[in-house]
């Protein structure tokens, strides 16, 4: 990383620090690839210096940046496939009661998709390129580890936490294996004893896998608690947010965020910005605030620059987020902008993939 003056700074390198403004908000995340309209955004608000990729100064042309960041995403791509593959396996073995989890080998096949992950600056970006036709419940586990993992980063944990992390993000969910797919897959209301069973599978999940010795303790913990809630309304135990172990609070942030902006069947996905909504209410619910509020400020950073299309049909690009209305950016349509976090009459319904 390396402060450089603005008047050398290249079209297509990538900012390896978020830049701010005097109120603490993001104007530009890192990872951002500067183009022209960046170079004259900060001449005209004084910003005289900034933090760059040493790697991109060397070789700053567009076509080098552009080959690097689609190395990248195949890399991430084949890691995220091995990943699924292995769990899709383990998934059919368990639910036929005849498995032996290696955690050895699963180490082995996250450990290198975590490690992309990390070093990547703009995951979500690919992230929102993967495309893998499969089963919510293959990608799901596979979401959740790797926003477990990233969310690991950003709350500074060390390396081997985050590996923990993303192994508790896997297997969270391995107990509704044990749960008939009919009830699982229902379309309508569950009755009590049904939503009980569903409810049972944290519990089975941990039973599963308790008398593993290679399962680190914590991420039994995180298997068995990942769904109590701060104030006693969650389940196995109704624990309170100081009694749920660490692992197990940071696996609910990504599960319930993974949860509600997929495509699942029965009900349709909400964008990036309205989970924020969801979120925030549930943080009131019994998601550890503290936890959610890294999650979600870092996520909000990662729009910037996105293009996204509004509730009215217009597509426009987000400029700014303030982080006291993560959901609400400002807008750029065309020539106009709209403040969403003042203007209630308009949403955004989707974050369209970049252009390329
Ligand atoms: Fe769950």
């Amino acid at each position: 990383m390396k402060e450089i003056a603005i008047d050398e700074l290249s079209i297509g390198v990538c900012l390896s620090k978020d830049i701010y403004n005097d109120l603490g908000n993001i104007i530009l995340a890192q990872g951002t690839e500067i183009s022209s309209r960046h170079l004259e955004y900060f001449r005209n608000h004084g910003i005289q210096y900034v933090y760059v990729d040493e790697d991109f100064i060397s070789k700053p042309e567009e076509k080098g940046v552009r080959l690097q960041a689609s190395s990248k995403y195949r890399e991430l791509n084949s890691n995220y496939a091995a990943v699924l593959q292995h769990f899709k396996g383990l998934y059919f073995q368990v639910q036929n009661k005849d498995f032996k989890l290696d955690i050895k080998e699963m180490e082995d096949d996250i450990k290198p998709l975590v490690d992309t992950l990390l070093s990547d600056n703009d995951i979500l970006g690919s992230m929102r390129l993967l495309s893998f036709h499969e089963s919510y419940h293959f990608t799901h586990a596979v979401n959740v580890s790797m926003l477990g993992a990233m969310l690991g980063k950003w709350l500074g944990l060390n390396r081997q936490m985050i590996y923990s992390i993303a192994l508790a993000g896997l297997l969270h969910d391995i107990g509704k294996t044990q749960i008939p797919e009919e009830i699982l897959l229902k379309k309508g209301r569950l009755s009590f004893p049904e939503l009980e069973m569903v409810r049972s599978h944290a519990k089975l999940g941990y039973d599963l896998l308790k008398d593993n010795p290679a399962i680190p303790r914590d991420v039994l913990a995180a298997i068995l608690f990942h769904h109590e809630r701060s104030d006693g309304s969650g389940y196995p135990s109704g624990l309170k947010e100081e009694q749920t172990p660490y692992l197990a609070r940071i696996i609910s942030v990504v599960d319930v965020f993974d949860a509600i902006t997929s495509d699942r069947f029965y009900k349709q996905k909400v964008s990036s910005f309205k989970a924020f909504n969801i979120i925030k209410d549930e943080s009131f619910r019994g998601l550890d605030p503290q936890i959610s509020d890294v999650f979600m400020s870092n996520i909000a950073s990662y729009f910037i620059n996105n293009r996204v299309k509004l509730s009215d049909g217009r597509v426009g690009e987000v400029v700014y987020v303030n982080k006291f209305a993560l959901n609400r950016p400002l807008i750029r349509v065309g020539e106009q902008f709209i403040d969403l976090s003042s203007d209630y009459s308009l949403d955004i319904e989707e974050v369209l993939p970049p252009q390329h």
